[in-house]
């Protein structure tokens, strides 16, 4: 399916501005999502076996996620489980509507399997996300997997008030989702990365904690994951993974997109890798892969860690899991694939699972 994809669609889509063609197709499985054919026939053009993987409490039907940036706003919600998504992580969102960056703030370097975005959370705010969230549900179209958000920090809040913009942002949407990324490592908001040293995210996290408790009021708090960025040193990693039992982290998500470029680089790509912003896609993967296999030997496979970064199939996606990976994700995959990237990587995955199980597998390569 995907090389009909590559063939026809995609030389089509490429031919355009990348962000338009990304609002264009948010629109169209926006209005998808509403129509009951619609979904019906999404699901079986793009059928996708189960495999099924408990983490962190959740059940996902497959293991296989939506990236956090590629539905900023829930607009098609229900779509990316017809999809054939086992989640989605919706977001990020910031707790003030910002605009973003200027355009042009996303690039496609195509013979590299990349994107470059600068895009700067651009999202309605909240209050906003909350309210479409609780539309899907009382619309009745609230999808069958597991749906998480990723939490940003509103530009215009100063860097030592981080914590009560997360807060504000969790307590609006609390009821809302399944699991929480708190994003400290996005490179397109100013000083966010520097939110990954050990005393800003533990402030961070305690306040997330004890609105998770207040909210929970006894009951079952939501899992909080945090995302790091794939430029920090061992170190510093090894600084985030000594919060996650303090803090009572659900999990781990590795990576989020890279200010480095490759060494190697054609004339076209240099175009594109001078943009200022973050890097996705292939170029990412091995980098993005090394940090899973640290956080996973730091963390002893104890805490659930979601692969994110250079996931085009497969393959990719099975060194993340060996690597220690319980879950993957892609976005930048799902620009070059198109949609049936899910059902290629999730029956590839079941192949090489060969009938064993999934816990088996995950970190088997980093042991
Ligand atoms: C255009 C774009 C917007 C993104 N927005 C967010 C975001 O809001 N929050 C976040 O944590 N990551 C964001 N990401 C990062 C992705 O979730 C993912 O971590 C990264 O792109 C690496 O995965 P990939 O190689 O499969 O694209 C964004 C990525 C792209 C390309």
């Amino acid at each position: 399916m995907s090389w009909l994809y590559r063939t026809f669609a995609r030389p089509f889509l490429f031919a355009q501005d990348s962000e338009s063609v990304h609002n264009r197709t948010l629109g169209l499985l926006s209005m998808a999502s509403r129509i009951d054919v619609a979904r019906d026939l999404i699901s079986s053009v793009y059928e996708v076996p189960d495999l099924p993987v408990t983490a962190f409490g959740l059940r996902f039907p497959n293991p296989v996620g939506l990236a956090a940036g590629m539905d900023k706003q829930a607009a098609a919600v229900p779509a990316w489980r017809s999809m054939g998504f086992g989640f989605s992580e919706l977001g990020g969102v910031t707790w003030h509507a910002q605009p973003g960056n200027p355009a042009p703030r996303m690039f496609r370097c195509v013979d590299d399997e990349a994107l470059v975005n600068r895009m700067g959370f651009n999202n309605g705010g909240a209050v906003a996300l909350a309210e479409r969230l609780r539309a899907w549900r009382s619309e009745g179209l609230w999808p069958a997997h597991p749906v998480g958000i990723n939490l940003g920090k509103s530009k215009m809040t100063p860097i030592e008030s981080a914590a009560e913009d997360y807060a504000a942002s969790f307590r609006a949407l609390w009821a809302l989702a399944d699991f929480f990324v708190v994003n400290v490592s996005s490179p397109n908001t100013p000083n966010q990365r520097q939110l990954q040293d050990r005393a800003d995210l533990d402030a961070i996290l305690d306040t997330l904690q004890a609105v998770n408790s207040e909210l929970a009021a006894g009951g079952v708090t939501k899992p909080i994951l945090v995302k790091v960025a794939p430029d920090l040193t061992f170190e510093a990693l090894d600084e985030i993974v000594s919060l996650v039992e303090p803090r009572r982290l659900a999990g781990l998500v590795a990576t989020n997109t890279t200010v480095a470029r490759p060494n190697f680089q054609d004339h076209l790509a240099q175009r594109v890798y001078r943009e200022t912003g973050g890097l996705s896609g292939r170029p990412l993967a091995a980098r993005s892969t090394e940090v899973v296999r640290h956080l996973y030997r730091q963390t002893s496979g104890r805490v659930p860690i979601v692969g994110v970064g250079g996931v085009l199939d497969a393959q990719d996606a099975w060194e993340k899991v060996t690597a220690g990976a319980s879950l993957v994700q892609v976005y930048t995959g799902l620009v070059y694939e198109g949609p049936a990237i899910v059902g290629d990587i999730v029956r590839g995955l079941s192949e090489r699972l060969a009938g064993g199980r999934w816990e088996d597998a995950v970190g088997s390569a980093a042991r």
